[in-house]
C-alpha cells in the first residue's frame, strides 16, 4: 500500500473529528489529492433542517475549489468511526467524477473490517455516472 494512500486516510480520520452530526451522530470526514499534490479536508456538516446536511466529500471538493485548486482529482479517502467501509453517497460520487482525473484512475481509499486499507477506483463503484456529450 502506497504511503501517500494511509496518509490520506488518516487525514480523513482527523477531518472526521471536526463533524458537524448532532442529529444522526455519524461523523464522516474525506480526504481528495489533486494532480496538484495538495490534499483539502472535509467533514460532514447537518442541519436541523435534516434534508440540508452538507456530506464531507462535497465539502472537501467545495474547499479545494473555494481555494482555487484547478487540477484533477487523483484519490479521495473517507473515513467514519461508526462504520468501516464508509462508502460514498451517490451525491458525492457524482461529484467526485465531475473533478476526476477519470473515472479508473481516481481511486477512492477506504479502511475495511480489518483495519486494512483498501483502494477501488470511482469507475468500479461509479459506472455509467452522467455526463454531457462531449463534441
Ligand atoms: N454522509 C457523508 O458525509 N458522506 C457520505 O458519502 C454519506 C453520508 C453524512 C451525511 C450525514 O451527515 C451522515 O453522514 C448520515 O447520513
Amino acid at each position: 500500500m502506497s504511503d501517500i494512500y494511509n496518509k490520506l486516510l488518516e487525514e480523513a480520520k482527523s477531518a472526521s473529528k471536526y463533524a458537524y452530526s448532532p442529529y444522526s451522530n455519524f461523523p464522516v470526514g474525506a480526504a481528495v489529492l489533486y494532480e496538484s499534490d495538495k490534499i483539502y479536508t472535509g467533514c460532514n456538516v447537518e442541519n436541523a433542517s435534516y434534508g440540508l446536511a452538507l456530506c464531507a466529500e462535497r465539502n472537501a471538493v467545495s474547499n479545494a475549489i473555494a481555494q482555487g485548486e484547478k487540477t484533477k482529482i487523483k484519490a479521495v479517502a473517507i473515513y467514519s468511526p461508526k462504520q468501516k467501509m464508509c462508502m460514498p453517497c451517490g451525491a458525492c460520487r457524482q461529484w467526485l467524477s465531475e473533478f476526476a482525473l477519470d473515472n479508473k484512475t481516481a481511486k477512492v481509499i477506504l479502511e475495511n473490517k480489518d483495519g486494512e486499507t483498501l483502494v477501488l477506483s470511482l469507475e468500479e463503484i461509479f459506472p455509467y455516472g452522467f455526463k454531457f456529450d462531449e463534441d
